[in-house]
Order: structure tokens, then C-alpha cells, then sequence
């Protein structure tokens, strides 16, 4: 199937491909695995998708025949060399006036009418994300107390999302300020500067007697914000990573051991995108509060610029018309 790519986006992947950090992404590769767009070709194996349908195409693809997508994990699919994670990696992306959507037909969402594009543009990659590998596996349940360290957009989408488990108290935490203030407006009932000295103190104090939070969702990736989350967790609660770590971290088992701690790791899969996108129809969750700044597919480096940036430019995610 090919997709005229009507609106697309920067993820913090795409600057770890531009530095090099991927080197499986061959030089000249269009980048970017997030977008929305419209149908304008269909091959023989398409059936119930056709020209003219609006749809999103996930950063996640998957055959729906392997024994990895058949266990709900594309993000091992077989099928593309057991990776799901193929659009701006293994094959021509989504920055792009028109991108070729191998395994279509089980790999994209077709968008309700009446819904922007924005609402949808980020349940490709972000917003599962957090849910999925934060809130899902974290087994967020009602009334938990759950502190998400990391406010960049992928924490955010956690703390979005915490709420649909029915969580009591969502704690941001982050070093930035700034985005403990869009930590707000995403619905966390508390923020907390990792940088203050009491932080450790002030996240106990939200818990049970100072038990500890039920579950804590990494969304970094470094060993402090693992630790962290190690430490602040109750005993018999979950830590669920997110975070992509670069380096190894010490895991304190000499800790941990007698806390019953769980601890998550996961890749997305999107396999919630068909729930996502209908909590996104409803309102429930609002999927356009990440776009910051917007661009024209012809400002694509001034759109990497500000991305690149975030901090300086207070952006969360970047939106990129055609
Ligand atoms: N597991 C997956 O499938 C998956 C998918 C997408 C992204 N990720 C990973 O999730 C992580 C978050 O992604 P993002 O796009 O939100 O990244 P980001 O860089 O935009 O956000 C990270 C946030 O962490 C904060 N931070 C940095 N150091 C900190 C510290 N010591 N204490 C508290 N906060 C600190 C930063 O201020 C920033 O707000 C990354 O590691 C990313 O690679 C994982
Ligand atoms: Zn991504
Ligand atoms: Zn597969």
C-alpha cells in the first residue's frame, strides 16, 4: 500500500539515528515511524482497506501471521526480520511526501470521521508507549499511587494514560520545571523536581504511611532515574522501564530481594492503538496536547531544529503538515 503522508513527526529516536546510536540505519534512509495519512494505492493483498481512507500508520508493523504477532508482540514480528520496528530503521519513512506500507493490511488504523489529525498523529508510537509498557505492564490498578519519573513526551503519555487504570495519585518527576508544568496540564496530581533534596522524602509522603509508591515507570533511561524507582516503590510493588538505557545500571538486589519488587521491561507494540484511538474519539484522552510546534513538510529541518531543542523552546513533540 502506499500513504500520502498528510501529517508526521520527530521522535527522540530519529536524533539517536542522526548521531549514529542505530547503526542498523543505512545511510540515506528517510527517517521518521509516526504519521497520518491518506490511502492512495492498495496492493493485492489488501481487502478491506481501499484509495481515499484516512489512516495512521504505527511505528509498529506486524504480518498478523508470525508466532510473535500471533502472541500480541509484533514488536518481535518474524515476518520483518524480528523487528516490528521498521518504518525510518529497515525501510523508507515516514518524513516523506508518500511512504510504501508493507503488511498494510495489519499494520495500520483506519481514523473516525470527525477526528483531527492531531488527536491521532501520536498513537502511533508515544502514546502506546506509556500505556503499554508504563501503565499496562506497571499493572497500574484504582486507587494506586503511581510516580512516573521522566516528563518528556513518553512520560507524559503515562501519566495520560495512568488515570484509565483508575490510579489515585499520579507524581510527575523530572528535573526540568518546564515540564513538570506540562506534567499539569497531562493530569498529574502532583510534580516534584528530582533536583530537590526532599524529592525522595516528598514522593514517600504522598504514599501509605510512607510505604512507597505502588508502581514506579521509568521514562528516561539512565541508571539514577532506574534507581529512583527502585527505591521509591513499595514493597510488593511493580517498577516498569521504559526508558531506552544506553549503559548498564546496578541492579540492587541486595535490596530488592526481600521487597517483592516486579520489575517490567518492554517494547511497544501498539496492540492498544484500537482502544487508544477510541478513548481519543470520546475526549478521554486528549492526543493533541503533545503537539507544541508546528511545521510544513518543507521546514523539515527547522521542525529537527526545534525537536532538537526541546528544552530551550519549551516543545514536547513537533506536528509536520504536508
Ligand atoms: N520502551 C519503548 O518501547 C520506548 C519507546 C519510545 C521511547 N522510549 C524511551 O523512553 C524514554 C523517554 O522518551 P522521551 O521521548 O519522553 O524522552 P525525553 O528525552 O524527551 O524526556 C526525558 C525526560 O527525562 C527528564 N530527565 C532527564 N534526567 C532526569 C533525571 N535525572 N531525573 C528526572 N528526570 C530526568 C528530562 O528532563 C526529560 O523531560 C527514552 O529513553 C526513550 O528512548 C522507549
Ligand atoms: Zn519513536
Ligand atoms: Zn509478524
Amino acid at each position: 500500500m502506499v500513504v500520502q503522508i498528510d501529517t508526521t513527526t520527530i521522535c527522540g529516536t530519529d536524533l539517536h539515528i542522526l548521531k549514529g546510536d542505530v547503526p542498523s540505519v543505512e545511510q540515506g534512509r528517510i527517517l521518521g515511524h509516526e504519521a497520518v495519512g491518506t490511502v492512495v494505492a492498495v496492493g493485492s493483498a489488501v481487502r478491506n482497506l481501499a484509495v481515499d481512507d484516512r489512516v495512521i500508520v504505527p511505528a509498529i508493523t506486524s504480518c498478523g501471521r508470525c508466532a510473535a504477532c500471533k502472541r500480541a508482540m509484533p514488536s518481535h514480528c518474524a515476518s520483518t526480520g524480528g523487528i516490528g520496528w521498521i518504518f525510518g530503521h529497515l525501510v523508507d519513512g515516514t518524513q516523506a511526501e508518500y511512504t510504501r506500507v508493507p503488511f498494510a493490511e495489519t499494520s495500520v488504523h483506519k481514523v473516525p470521521e470527525g477526528v483531527t489529525d492531531e488527536q491521532v498523529l501520536f498513537l502511533t508510537d508515544i502514546l502506546p508507549t506509556g500505556y503499554e509498557v508504563g501503565v499496562r505492564n506497571g499493572r497500574v490498578k484504582p486507587g494506586d499511587v503511581v510516580v512516573v519519573v521522566g516528563a518528556g513526551p513518553v512520560g507524559l503519555a503515562a501519566i495520560q494514560t495512568a488515570g484509565l487504570a483508575g490510579a489515585a495519585t499520579v507524581v510527575a518527576v523530572d528535573l526540568a520545571d518546564s515540564r513538570l508544568e506540562h506534567a499539569r496540564r497531562f493530569g498529574a496530581d502532583e510534580v516534584i523536581n528530582s533536583a530537590d533534596p526532599d524529592a525522595e522524602q516528598r514522593i514517600a509522603a504522598l504514599t501509605d504511611g510512607g510505604l512507597g509508591a505502588d508502581v514506579a515507570i521509568e521514562a528516561v533511561g539512565i541508571p539514577q532515574t532506574f534507581d529512583l524507582c527502585t527505591r521509591v516503590v513499595r514493597p510488593g510493588g511493580v517498577v516498569a522501564n521504559i526508558g531506552v538505557h544506553g549503559a548498564p545500571t546496578t541492579l540492587h538486589l541486595e535490596d530488592l530481594w526481600i521487597k517483592n519488587v516486579t520489575i517490567t521491561t518492554g517494547l511497544v507494540d501498539g496492540t492498544t492503538v484500537p482502544m487508544l484511538m477510541k478513548l481519543v474519539q470520546s475526549g478521554k484522552v486528549a492526543g493533541e496536547l503533545f503537539g507544541t510546534h508546528e511545521f510544513g513538510l518543507g521546514e523539515m529541518l527547522s521542525a529537527y531544529d526545534t525537536f532538537a531543542n526541546a528544552g530551550a523552546n519549551n516543545a514536547l513533540k513537533v506536528v509536520i503538515r504536508r
